[in-house]
């Protein structure tokens, strides 16, 4: 079975609040991009990659995978307004005979290979997709304004992070609709009434947000096992 991977890159990062977007902001010495990139071409699971590069930052995302010698970056295209545009944008680069897509955000730079794995493999049982997930510890309620309508039951929400992994083909007809409000590629496949299953996810994933999440990720940098 053929995997690619879709590197979602193309976000402004205006959270960060730094003076280039976020792929860009310097983790380690180096781009952020540098490092779930790095980790994307040592991954024996994948066979190419896709970046969705910022706009006007595609040389630059160019180089940042020649430096770190990704030979497997097949393609680097323009962002669209949204993520999901991005990854539609980017998915039209991914081969036919590419059975499985994985799709993940730049912005969690700490992807582990057991991550990867633990994502791909239940597509071979008939899932869709696979989200890995992690159990809150905080209690989540609805509201609507500032008045409470609904505390939500805990044990059975996750909160879900990426790499997403997809049968390729459930993954182009999700995005081939309306994709303007969603948060992750996984929801637009529930939509369409594909499975996706949900596998244990890694706290080291977390997202970069805002300068706090930088710093943070930045100190586990190197002590998550990775070289
Ligand atoms: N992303 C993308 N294309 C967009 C918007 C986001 O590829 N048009 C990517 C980001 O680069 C990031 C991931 O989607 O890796 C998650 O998005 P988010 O954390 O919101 O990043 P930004 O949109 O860059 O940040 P902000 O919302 O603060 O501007
Ligand atoms: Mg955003």
């Amino acid at each position: 079975m053929s995997v690619w991977a879709v590197l979602a890159a193309a976000g402004r990062g205006e959270r960060l609040g730094s003076d280039r977007p976020k792929a860009f902001a310097r983790l380690g010495g180096r781009p952020l991009l540098a490092e779930s990139l790095e980790r994307l071409e040592d991954s024996e699971w994948i066979d190419g990659i896709v970046v969705a590069a910022p706009p006007e930052w595609e040389e630059p995302s160019i180089l940042v995978a020649e430096e770190i010698g990704a030979g497997k970056v097949r393609a680097c295209i323009t962002g669209g307004a949204s993520r999901s545009e991005s990854v539609r944008l980017a998915l039209a680069e991914v081969p036919e005979d590419a059975a499985a897509t994985l799709v993940h955000d730049a912005a969690r730079p700490l992807l582990a290979e057991e991550v990867i794995e633990r994502v791909l493999a239940p597509l071979g049982e008939g899932w869709d997709g696979v989200v890995p997930g992690l159990p809150l510890s905080d209690t989540v309620k609805r509201v609507e304004g500032e008045q409470v309508v609904e505390t939500l039951p805990r044990g059975r929400l996750v909160a879900v992070q990426t790499p997403q992994a997809f049968v390729t083909d459930a993954l182009r007809q999700a995005l081939s609709g309306d994709v303007s409000d969603a948060t992750d590629c996984a929801s637009l496949v529930e939509a369409r009434g594909g499975r996706v299953k949900v596998v244990h996810g890694d706290p080291r994933l977390l997202k970069v947000t805002d300068a706090n999440d930088l710093a943070l990720v930045e100190s586990w940098l190197g002590a998550d096992g990775s070289p």
